[in-house]
């Protein structure tokens, strides 16, 4: 299964949740690569904690270079074997893998694509997608030029057997609603940038989920009963609305995630032990795991 993780914004939790949703499946021992097609800033190294990765790999050995033909091999990094995080070496599973594929520490933003880049973007991903469970790539968000190379490369007829998903996340705020609305429906988004290359904008609209990032969690207990909780409740209720009349609500909701207080520090993988040791709310863990569940499960993918 390959999985693009998109945004219309920045900083919409897609490759915090994207990363941990990749960890969470390789604890149920699924195999999973992560790319890190976030061309214009390849941090996921920092995500996986993993020394000397955190912008990208040097040496012209990561995913810029590979898709411009200057290398044969894009660099995979297994994360156990590599991250700080001892806690995350020292995981026991079977069958389980989490495998990064850095972009290059000097990589930037491609200006444009040509055939040559979509070529070795579509055999990359055939490659993955035959050896993984499950190919998670993390995408530069908005109309970028990743979310065009992977429209075409998987418009092209090698991929077009393979399942295919994608997962738009957006904050749940109006503004960020709206956005991911636009980045699907809207001229230039999603559905027309893919009907422009090949795809049937119908089909592609059956593989399009949504994830709500970092939502507050409303109840007596921390809001109180007073005109602020009532504003509070209201314009849940308001947003609510907007998601549905936006088409990012209802059974094209894959899911959310609750505000949790070490990812607004930190971009990190939440671990079990961070539970036990009390630092992270098992309440986002439980989110992780239920995002996980669905992402795999076929149900989830019923045309809406
Ligand atoms: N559930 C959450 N609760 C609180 N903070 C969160 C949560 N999820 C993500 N964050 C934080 O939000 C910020 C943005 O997240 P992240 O970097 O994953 O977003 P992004 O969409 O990948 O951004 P970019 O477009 O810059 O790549 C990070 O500091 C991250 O730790
Ligand atoms: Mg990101």
């Amino acid at each position: 299964m390959i999985v693009f993780a998109t945004s219309d914004k920045g900083g919409t939790g897609r490759s915090v949740t994207s990363c941990n949703l990749g960890y969470r499946m390789c604890v149920k021992g699924k195999r999973v690569a992560y790319l890190d097609f976030d061309f214009g800033s390849p941090t996921a190294g920092a995500l996986f904690e993993i020394s000397g990765a955190e912008r990208g790999v040097p040496d012209n050995a990561g995913l810029h270079s590979y898709l411009q033909g200057k290398t044969g091999v894009a660099t995979r990094i297994d994360v156990r074997d590599s991250t700080d995080r001892h806690q995350l070496r020292k995981l026991r599973t079977r069958t389980g893998k989490l495998v990064l594929l850095p972009g290059d520490s000097g990589g930037a933003e491609f200006k444009q694509i040509d055939n040559g880049i979509v070529a070795k973007c579509a055999q990359l991903l055939l490659e993955v997608d035959q050896s993984f469970d499950v190919c998670l790539v993390d995408l530069s968000a908005g109309r970028s030029v990743a979310m065009e190379l992977a429209l075409k490369a998987t418009a092209l007829p090698q991929l077009a057997e393979r399942m295919v998903r994608w997962l738009v996340f957006h904050r749940w705020t109006r503004q960020h609603i709206i956005a991911a609305h636009g980045l699907v429906r809207g001229e230039h988004g999603l559905l027309d940038g893919g009907k422009r290359v090949g795809h049937d904008p119908d089909a592609l609209l059956d593989r399009v989920r949504y994830i709500r990032t970092a939502v507050p969690v409303l109840n007596d207990e921390t809001e109180g009963s007073g005109p602020q909780a009532a504003w509070l409740h209201e314009q849940h209720t308001e947003l609510k609305r907007l998601a549905l009349t936006n088409k990012v609500g209802a059974s094209a909701l894959l899911g959310e995630t609750p505000v949790e207080p070490i990812l607004q520090w930190r971009e990190q993988l939440i671990l079990d032990i961070d539970v036990d040791r009390k630092i992270a709310n098992r309440a986002t863990v439980e989110a992780f795991e239920k995002l996980a569940d669905r992402v795999l499960d076929p149900a989830s993918w019923k045309p809406v």
